[in-house]
């Protein structure tokens, strides 16, 4: 059964149990992940949020690369929550992880540097992509930044063809903005700044965008 609330990560619970094996083996994780960690130069002190952190890949990413930063996992999936928990646990690394829908994120305004997303905004309707863009600018410090990495524009012809699959398993309605190309307008139309794209990944099932932005 689907989730009324969100979209599970490989879109149904059963499959939660293979999300680490099937992003591992099909999407350029490790790249597009360490690139992503790179770009949000995050410092010493800093306090980043994973947005949607699922089985917290990236989490334990950002905090091995600054473990003087507090790192906090946000995801609205509690099953998976226990997977990031084990794996923030065998690494070795303190990590918070918080249940919590990113369209209403449970933290005080502008308590946060850096929030980072991956492989996310493609599960959220427009409208809560749009609730949830402007949560993150809430939580957000002035200047403080926001990485997301997502399912973007497809750079050709067999990119495009390779991700009906990803539209046929998460739903064309929510991720259409993302294949369309749509994120950095929808940043931008939820008042960041410098909203630029830095980098992309061509993988098994299409093109990955980075992006960066800035709340002002
Ligand atoms: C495809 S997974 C990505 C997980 C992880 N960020 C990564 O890069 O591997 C998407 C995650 O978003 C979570 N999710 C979906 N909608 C959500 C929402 N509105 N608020 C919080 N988490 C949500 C799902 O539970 C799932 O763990």
């Amino acid at each position: 059964m689907k989730n009324e609330k969100y979209i599970p990560a490989l879109s149904y619970d059963l499959l939660t149990p293979f999300y680490d094996t099937a992003v591992r083996l099909t999407t350029r994780e490790k790249i597009f992940k360490k690139a992503l960690v790179e770009q949000a130069k995050i410092k010493a002190g800093h306090r980043v949020l994973d947005l949607a952190c699922g089985t917290g890949t990236l989490t334990v990413l950002i905090k091995n690369a600054q473990p003087q930063a507090e790192v906090i996992g946000i995801d609205g999936d509690a099953k998976i929550l226990e997977i990031a928990k084990t794996k923030a646990k065998e690494s070795g690394v303190e990590i918070g992880f918080d249940e919590g829908m990113s369209f209403d994120l449970p933290y005080e305004n502008e308590s946060f540097d850096r929030v980072v997303s991956s492989l996310f905004f493609h599960h959220l309707t427009r409208g809560n992509k749009l609730k949830t863009l402007r949560e993150v600018k809430r939580i957000l410090k002035p200047n403080g930044e926001f990485h997301v990495a997502d399912w973007g524009l497809p750079t050709n012809l067999l990119m495009k063809g390779s991700s009906y699959l990803i539209q046929l398993l998460d739903g064309s309605e929510t991720t259409a903005d993302s294949f369309n190309g749509l994120l950095p307008k929808l940043m931008t139309d939820a008042g960041f700044e410098a909203v630029e794209e830095t980098n992309l990944f061509n993988s098994l099932f299409g093109t990955i965008r980075l992006h960066q932005s800035r709340k002002p």
